[in-house]
C-alpha cells in the first residue's frame, strides 16, 4: 500500500505530566484511508485534525462503526514495539463481520499502524507504565437515512500518549455488580468491538461513578445471573486455587487480547484455567466461605487491574484484604514486562515498529 504523508507544520503540545489522563491528548498525526466502489483507497497520514461528516453520515444514525485498542511501547535501549497486534486487526475483521462493515486488509492495516507510530514516534512517553495507545476505526459515511449497511467508508487511526486507564494506577478498583441493566444480550454484538456496546453501558456506569465504583461487572443478558466482563476489561478469579474467567461461548463477552494472553501465561504457570459459566451466587459463596483468593481486571488500556472490592445486593465483599493478589502481580509484571522488552518474549508477541 501506497502512504501519502503530510506532516504538521503546526505541532501540538505534548502533555507536560508523566501522570497523563487516558485518551485526552493527541499526536500530530493521523491516517485516514477511505472505502468506495468495492474497496479502499487513499492511505494517508495528515495533521490530526477533525473528519468532513454529512449530518446525514450514517455512523452517526445508525452506529455502523468498529473499532479497536492497542499501545505501541518504548523500550529502555529507545526502540518501539506493538503487542499482538495482529490478534487486534483479526478481532477487528470480527467486529466489521458482523457490523457489515468490509474489511481493511490485513496488511494494510498493519502498516498504517506502523507507519503512523513512526511519523508520531516522538510521541511515544519514556516514563514507566506510559505508553501510546492506538485508537482504530471505521466508520460509515454514506448520507443516507435508510437503515441499511453503508456503501462508503472511513478508516482512521488516532493516537494519544497514556498513563493508567484507572486514576487507582495498580491499586485495586471497586466494582459494582449490576443487577438491572445489561449490555449484550445472546446473539448481539457483544463479541464486537463497536461504539453501540459502551453507549449501551453509559447509563450504568454513570450511576456506578457517582457511587464510587470504578466501573460496573455486567451480568448475562438473558438471566442477570453469570458475569461476564467489566466496562473497559474482562475478569478473572482465583477460587480455591483455580482461575475461571466467563466463557467466550454466550457471544456476548468481547474475546480481549490481554484476557487471551493472562490465559495462556496462567496456563504455563501450572494453573488450571477453567473458562465457563460463573454465577453471581458461586462468586458471593465463594468470597463468604474465604474461597475467592484474588480477582482482577485485564484489557488493553487497564491493563491487569486488581479488583479490591465488589458492590451487590447492596452488600459490599472486600477481596484479598483490598490488596493486589501475588497471581495479579505476577500477570501484570509479565505482560507488562514483555511489552517494554524488560523480560523475554518466547510467545512472539512483541511486534518491532522502530
Ligand atoms: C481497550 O482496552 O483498548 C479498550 O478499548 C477499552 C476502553 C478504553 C474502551
Amino acid at each position: 500500500m501506497d502512504i501519502k504523508i503530510e506532516k504538521t507544520t503546526t505541532p501540538r503540545q505534548k502533555p507536560q505530566t508523566d501522570n497523563i489522563p487516558f485518551g485526552s491528548f493527541f499526536s500530530d498525526h493521523m491516517f485516514v484511508m477511505n472505502y468506495s466502489d468495492g474497496h479502499w483507497h487513499d492511505a494517508r497520514i495528515v495533521p490530526y485534525g477533525p473528519l468532513t461528516l454529512e449530518p446525514s453520515a450514517m455512523v452517526l444514525h445508525y452506529a455502523q462503526e468498529v473499532f479497536e485498542g492497542l499501545k505501541a511501547y518504548r523500550t529502555a535501549d529507545g526502540h518501539i514495539q506493538l503487542f499482538r497486534a495482529t490478534e487486534n486487526i483479526a478481532r477487528m475483521a470480527r467486529s466489521c463481520e458482523k457490523l457489515c462493515v468490509p474489511p481493511v486488509p490485513d496488511e494494510d492495516y498493519l502498516q498504517a499502524i506502523k507507519a503512523l507510530v513512526k511519523v508520531d514516534k516522538d510521541w511515544v512517553p519514556t516514563a514507566p507504565d506510559t505508553s501510546l495507545y492506538i485508537r482504530p476505526f471505521v466508520i460509515a459515511t454514506d448520507p443516507k437515512l435508510g437503515v441499511h449497511a453503508s456503501s462508503t467508508y472511513i478508516f482512521c487511526i488516532i493516537t494519544c500518549p497514556v498513563g493508567s486507564y484507572y486514576p487507582e494506577g495498580i491499586n485495586p478498583v471497586r466494582i459494582a455488580i449490576e443487577g438491572r441493566e445489561v449490555r449484550a444480550v445472546r446473539g448481539g454484538t457483544g463479541f464486537a468491538k463497536c461504539g453501540g456496546n459502551y453507549a449501551a453501558s453509559l447509563h450504568a456506569s454513570e450511576i456506578a461513578e457517582k457511587n464510587g465504583f470504578s466501573q460496573v461487572l455486567w451480568l448475562d443478558g438473558v438471566e442477570q445471573k453469570y458475569i461476564e466482563e467489566v466496562g473497559s476489561m474482562n475478569v478473572m478469579f482465583k477460587i480455591d486455587g483455580t482461575i475461571v474467567t466467563p466463557s467466550l461461548a454466550s457471544g456476548s463477552v468481547l474475546p480481549g487480547v490481554t484476557r487471551k494472553s493472562c490465559v495462556q501465561l496462567l496456563k504455563d504457570w501450572g494453573y488450571e484455567v477453567q473458562e465457563r459459566n460463573i454465577s453471581i451466587d458461586e462468586l458471593i459463596d465463594a468470597v463468604k466461605s474465604g474461597k475467592l483468593d484474588e480477582a482482577w481486571g485485564c484489557g488493553t488500556a487497564a491493563v491487569v487491574s486488581p479488583i479490591g472490592e465488589i458492590f451487590f445486593g447492596g452488600q459490599d465483599y472486600t477481596i484479598n484484604g483490598n490488596k493486589i493478589g501475588p497471581v495479579t502481580q505476577k500477570l501484570y509484571d509479565t505482560i507488562t514486562g514483555i511489552q517494554w522488552g524488560k523480560i523475554a518474549d518466547p510467545y512472539g508477541w512483541v511486534i518491532p515498529v522502530c
